[in-house]
């Protein structure tokens, strides 16, 4: 009689080890990828491997303070990036699409850091949502960088601001602070603004780029409604009134102020309703540039959001 050969998953459960991979490994490996089509693979594979159930809940791994970035482009204070202007030249058009396509590859790392760092403390739907979000701003990122291609630049091309992973930083050790931030206040704040963007090109007869931005706006919806629900859930647990929460949350964290006007109907879409916001100290450009007079500190230029 021939002897019974057990299937592999069946040895390795008498054997008393899971030779699963794990989701912080696959996550880390994304924050790890420097090159920008390495990290786009690594976050696609991660989410794939998500989906099909192929990787354990499970997070051993640290993840560093700041991710792995490509050589190009040339990171700078926000402070000493060159002004981009407004008027519709090819070359304003290359350096505000190229903005954009780098506050999508940051992006990518704040959707897989959010998992790496925290997932552990939510259940697992908390990381599927973060792996769909991390899978479109991969996404977000490619069809960017095509658009630059098709104007004969790259991503890498022309310097970037170097601010957008300070959120990330300040809220490193907190949940509800990084949901508060991230999605709540900077995801948001694309909501307000990228429809006015997607004209600009759609006036200048840029039809791709005005398509790829609106996608983008829609994606970027559900993102928010992700930082809103996880962010109601994590006050739940702490037994906190989340509109009071997230503005403490903000004041403590966000030095930027939010700037009206708001894209109240898209916002409320995402869960994000003006009971949040309704209240907060707004900081206008006006007297944004008042206090910044009194203190003489510098202008810097126009701040980005992922
Ligand atoms: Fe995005
Ligand atoms: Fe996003």
């Amino acid at each position: 009689m021939p002897r019974k050969c057990w299937p592999r998953c069946r040895r390795r459960r008498i054997a008393g080890m899971s030779e699963q991979p794990k989701v912080g490994t696959a996550v880390l490996r994304v924050l790890q990828s420097a090159d920008p089509a390495t990290k786009v693979m690594a976050a696609r594979r991660a989410a794939r491997e998500w989906r099909l159930g192929r990787l354990a809940h499970e997070f051993d791994e640290t993840m560093p303070d700041m991710p792995a970035r490509p050589d190009r482009p040339l990171l700078l204070d926000p402070r000493e990036m060159p002004r981009r202007g407004t008027g519709t030249s090819i070359p304003r058009r290359i350096a505000l699409i190229h903005a954009l396509a780098h506050i999508e590859f940051v992006a990518i790392d704040l959707a897989f850091d959010m998992i790496g760092r925290f997932g552990s403390q939510f259940p697992r739907e908390f990381t599927d949502d973060w792996m769909r979000v991390g899978a479109d701003e991969a996404m977000h990122f490619v069809l960017l960088d095509r658009r630059l291609r098709a104007l004969e630049s790259f991503y890498g091309a022309l310097p970037a601001h170097d601010g957008l992973w300070d959120a990330a930083k300040q809220t490193a050790y907190d949940a509800s602070a990084r949901l508060a931030i991230v999605p709540m206040v900077l995801e948001a704040r694309g909501l307000d603004i990228t429809l006015q963007t997607v004209e600009r090109f759609r006036q200048q007869g840029d039809l791709m780029t005005a398509k790829v931005l609106n996608r983008i706006f829609h994606d970027e919806i559900n993102h928010v409604s992700f930082g809103t629900k996880w962010f109601e859930f994590a006050c739940e647990r702490i037994n906190l009134p989340p509109h009071a929460h997230w503005r403490q949350l903000v004041k403590t964290h966000f030095k930027g102020g939010l700037k009206p006007p708001f894209n109240d109907s898209a916002r409320r879409a995402a869960g994000l309703t003006h009971e949040y916001y309704s209240g907060i100290e707004l900081l206008t450009n006006m007297n944004l540039h008042l206090s910044r007079r009194r203190t003489g500190e510098k202008v810097p230029p126009k701040s980005s959001t992922p």
